[in-house]
């Protein structure tokens, strides 16, 4: 039977993705994002996020489905983001789903943000069919089959995760969370502190290369003792936060100059070092020899470098799909959503909610 194709709308935090796919093959991905409109707030402002969905949702719909050159008559189903995230924000991607769905007569399916992230490490790229041989190409990123069961650890700017994923649809268990901040807001309150530019993320990795990671020792949140029951898996970094803006008052205090490199990297090694070291931790604790990365930190240099080297010593056999596919995106939303339709889901009823709090 044919592989099913469907269009994802993702909507939940500052990105507006549409995505279209058949199976497991990308067809189109295309993000129009509010980032810069935050950029003077210093984070992500829910009002002025879901009002640039409501601009956005249209032409990148229309972008889309030009990019994978299909109409919405082919489509077999939508799916769309159905929470966690930004209440109005999610509301905005839901609506205009809902909309097409009534429009279309299509099926329509709710999927959760965490299993999207799960779901973009299964998309391909179309083979390319050579001019000259008319032979299928192998696509040039091609990572292999996902195996389960995986840990995953998803970090961006609204969410930091660890998750235990046995099966894509039915057995997703969130082992851990942050507890206060995401990494990603971290980055972006650090940067601030610093002086630097939002979004903080690529700033403090670029800052960071020049500065000695041991300068300064970070505290690495919920990892003493007596968090080792409760909070075995989650994260919080607000301690971390106030750390740093400690040492650069200090600095300033004492009439010196903040030693922006060194802050940087000692912060970045602290967050890297946390998030890694719980992630295996997880994978030794479930023998689960498998870690899968998503989320926009993801593009860290350090978090990357980090997992490798840990990884290859632990035995654990790391994926990181790419960035594209790494940041919020609609086609993670449409690869869960073929994956439901291949399995002969029951679409969600037509009056489903927004949840900004939804588990896994
Ligand atoms: O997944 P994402 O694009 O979407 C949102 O969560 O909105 O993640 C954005 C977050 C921001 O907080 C940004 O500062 C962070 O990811 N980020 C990074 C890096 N690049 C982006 N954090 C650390 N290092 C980076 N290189
Ligand atoms: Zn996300």
């Amino acid at each position: 039977t044919a592989e099913p194709l469907v269009l994802g709308i993702e909507t939940s935090c500052d990105e507006t993705g549409v995505g279209i796919v058949r199976g497991r093959t990308l067809l189109a991905n295309v993000i129009a994002s509010s980032m810069d409109e935050h950029a003077r707030y210093g984070g992500v402002v829910p009002e002025v996020a879901a009002r640039a969905h409501l601009e956005a949702i249209e032409p990148t719909l229309h972008a889309a489905l030009d990019e994978a050159g299909v109409t919405l008559d082919e489509l077999d189903a939508i799916a769309v983001t159905s929470g966690p995230g930004l209440a109005g924000a999610l509301m905005v991607g839901i609506g205009a789903a809902k909309g097409l769905a009534l429009a279309t007569g299509k099926p329509l399916y709710g999927v959760n943000h965490l299993v999207g992230h799960v779901g973009a490490d299964l998309l391909r790229p179309p083979a390319r069919v050579e001019a000259d041989f008319g032979a299928a190409v192998a696509a040039p990123d091609d990572r292999g089959e996902l195996e389960l069961p995986t840990i995953a650890l998803l970090v961006s700017g609204g969410h930091t995760s660890l998750l235990l994923v046995r099966d894509l649809i039915d057995d997703v268990e969130l082992l851990g969370e942050t507890i206060d901040d995401a990494a990603g807001e971290a980055f972006d309150k650090v940067a601030r502190l610093l002086g630097l530019p939002y979004p903080g993320g690529p700033q403090i990795d670029r800052a960071a290369a020049s500065g000695d990671p041991r300068a300064i020792r970070f505290p690495r949140g919920l990892t003493a003792p007596k968090d080792r029951e409760r909070h075995r898996f989650d994260f919080s970094f607000s301690g971390l936060k106030t750390a740093v803006a400690r040492t650069v008052e200090a600095a300033r205090d004492r009439g010196d100059e903040v030693p922006t490199a060194d802050v940087a990297a000692s912060f970045r090694e602290a967050v890297a070092d946390v998030l890694i070291t719980k992630a295996l931790d997880a994978c030794a604790e479930h023998g689960v020899p498998r870690l899968l990365l998503g989320g926009g930190v993801v593009a860290n240099a350090r978090i990357r470098g980090l997992a490798e080297e840990r990884c290859a010593a632990a035995g654990v056999a790391l994926r990181i799909p790419p960035l594209s596919l790494c940041t919020d995106n609609g086609a993670m939303i449409a690869s869960v959503g073929a994956q439901l339709v291949a399995a002969g889901r029951a679409p969600s009823p037509l009056d489903f909610a927004a949840d900004s709090t939804l588990p896994v």
